[in-house]
């Protein structure tokens, strides 16, 4: 058994392309950085938080394929990563067949809460495939906390009442401890009117829930990913790190008022 609590925390939204792996890789490096010892978990096929960071896919069972179907240890198949106190469990395209091979399980939503009981970190970040099937659902019955990132753009909205209808059922089965820590408004566009309003427009429906800290579009993020590397190490100075650096002191904050 771990010696701290480990908050694990799914960045999920059934929506592609809306900012959950940019954000799980700043933001789990950005609290490494402030000491925390943190695990990024990617239980996307696509391993776009693997390759983001610079690191190799992982062999079928040793990623989070092997992990989520109970067939390895998490501890043999973390790597370190190049930031002091962060580690990582990459995944694998073969990831995409565990949908299937999950579903004749009988325990097929708790088999990822379990492989992870017994790690002992400050945080667990898990980058979420899109959709909603059962990779997600054993990310968010594996977690206490959820940030959800949203695009801002017109269509943002459409598809969240689906996300939160699914995290009220999930809370009524499984895991009546998960708490959303925040909506992540991202891809906010200084030159473009729409993204003020929808800006607008989620604070009205969400209120306190939607961090203050706003994620720019900034082109340094792209090339930072094609780089391999989390923007705050890239460019630190640049608008995206900078408000990821600031997304991680809010949630810190936010955390401690929990
Ligand atoms: N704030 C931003 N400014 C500019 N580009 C961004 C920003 N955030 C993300 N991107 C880019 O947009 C694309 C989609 O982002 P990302 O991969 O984080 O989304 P995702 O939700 O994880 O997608 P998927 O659902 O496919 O996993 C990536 O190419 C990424 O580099
Ligand atoms: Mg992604």
């Amino acid at each position: 058994m771990g010696e701290r609590k480990t908050s694990v925390v799914a960045i999920i939204n059934q929506k592609g392309g809306v900012g959950k792996t940019t954000t799980a890789v700043n933001l789990a490096t950005a609290i490494a950085a402030v000491g925390k010892k943190v695990l990024l978990l990617d239980i996307d096929p696509q391993g776009n938080a693997t390759t983001g960071f610079g690191m190799p896919k992982g062999r079928k069972l040793h990623s989070s394929y092997g992990v989520l179907l109970g067939l390895v240890d998490p501890l043999e198949v973390m790597m370190e990563s190049y930031v002091h106190q962060l580690f990582m469990i990459p995944s694998t395209i073969d990831l995409s067949a565990a949908e299937v091979e999950l579903f004749s399980q009988k325990d097929r939503e708790s088999k990822l809460k379990k492989a992870i009981a017994h790690l002992d970190f400050d945080y667990i970040f898990i980058d979420c495939p899109p959709g909603f099937g059962f990779i997600n659902i054993n990310a968010l019955n594996a977690s206490s906390r959820i940030i959800i990132p949203l695009q801002c753009e017109f269509y943002a909205l459409e598809g969240l009442a689906q996300l939160f209808s699914t995290i009220q059922s999930v809370r009524n089965t499984i895991n009546r401890s998960l708490i959303v820590s925040g909506i992540l408004l991202t891809m906010f566009d200084r030159r473009n009117s729409l993204s003020y309003v929808v800006a607008e427009d989620v604070r009205n429906h969400f209120n306190e829930l939607v961090f203050d800290t706003v994620i720019p579009r900034n082109v340094r993020i792209s090339e930072a990913s094609s780089h391999g590397k989390p923007v705050v190490l890239y460019d630190v100075r640049s608008s995206g790190a900078v408000s990821y650096i600031e997304l991680a002191r809010e949630f810190l904050a936010r955390e401690q008022n929990t």
